[in-house]
C-alpha cells in the first residue's frame, strides 16, 4: 500500500484537481460542524496534508497519520517550512495501530476507499472519539471503478450514503450528516465527492 503513495508523493500536490477537492472538503466541515481552537484532531491517511494544513488554523492539534513514508517525509517538510507548530505528522497504518489519546474530530480525505476493513477501522475510531465527538469522511460516492487509473489498493469503488450509515451505526456511531461538497471531473465525466459525518452519542 505504501509503495504506490510513496512514489506520487513528490508530486502529488502538483494536481489542481486534490488541492481543490481537499479544500471544498475542508470548507464543508468548517461549515457544517461546530469547529473549536480547542479540538484535538487525527486525520487517518494525511497524504502532504492538503486537508491537514487546510483545517490547521481552526483546531488545536492535528495527528496526520498516514502508512506512506514518502508523504509523510513531504508532509513534516511542508510542515517545517511553513513553521506550523500544532501538525503532527505520524507514520503509522491505521488497519495495524492507532495513535494514543483522544479527539474531538476525526477525518478521512480520499483515504476510506483503500481502507480493507472499514467496520474494524470505524470501530477501533469510535474508542477514540471524545464524548460528542465527530467522525467525518470526504470521499467518492458509489462509482463504477473507472476512477482510479489502477485499482491496485483501492478496497471500495466510492461509498452510498446507505453503505456509511449502515457502517457507522455497526461501530455504535450517529450519523449526523451527509452532503455532496463537490465533484471531480475526469474521463470526461463528473464523480461526486461526500462529506459524510457521524458523532458520538452523548
Ligand atoms: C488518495 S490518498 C489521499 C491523501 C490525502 N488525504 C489527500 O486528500 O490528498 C490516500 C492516503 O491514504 C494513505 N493510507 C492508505 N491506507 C492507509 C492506512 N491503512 N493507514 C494510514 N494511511 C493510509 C495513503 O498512504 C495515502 O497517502
Amino acid at each position: 500500500m505504501g509503495n504506490i503513495f510513496d512514489e506520487a508523493a513528490r508530486t502529488w500536490d502538483e494536481k489542481p484537481s486534490r488541492v481543490e477537492n481537499a479544500q471544498k472538503v475542508g470548507e464543508a466541515i468548517l461549515k457544517f460542524l461546530p469547529v473549536s481552537k480547542e479540538w484535538r484532531t487525527l486525520e487517518i491517511g494525511a497524504g502532504t496534508g492538503l486537508l491537514t494544513l487546510y483545517l490547521q488554523p481552526h483546531l488545536c492539534e492535528i495527528v496526520a497519520v498516514d502508512s506512506s513514508k514518502g508523504m509523510v517525509e513531504v508532509l513534516r517538510e511542508k510542515v517545517g517550512k511553513l513553521g506550523v507548530k500544532n501538525v503532527k505528522p505520524l507514520l503509522m497504518d491505521a488497519e495495524r495501530e492507532l495513535p494514543p489519546g483522544e479527539f474531538n474530530l476525526i477525518v478521512l480525505h480520499m483515504t476510506l476507499h483503500h481502507v480493507k476493513d472499514v467496520p474494524s477501522l470505524f470501530e477501533r475510531l469510535r474508542e477514540l472519539l471524545s464524548s460528542g465527538g465527530f467522525l467525518a469522511i470526504g470521499d467518492l460516492l458509489k462509482e463504477d471503478g473507472t476512477f482510479h487509473r489502477d485499482n491496485t489498493g483501492v478496497y471500495h469503488f466510492g461509498f452510498s450514503k446507505e453503505e456509511l450509515f449502515g457502517y457507522f451505526k455497526e461501530a455504535g456511531l450517529e450519523p449526523y450528516l451527509f452532503e455532496l461538497v463537490h465533484s471531480i471531473e475526469r474521463n470526461g465525466r463528473e464523480y461526486p465527492i461526500f462529506l459524510a459525518v457521524a458523532k458520538t452519542p452523548g
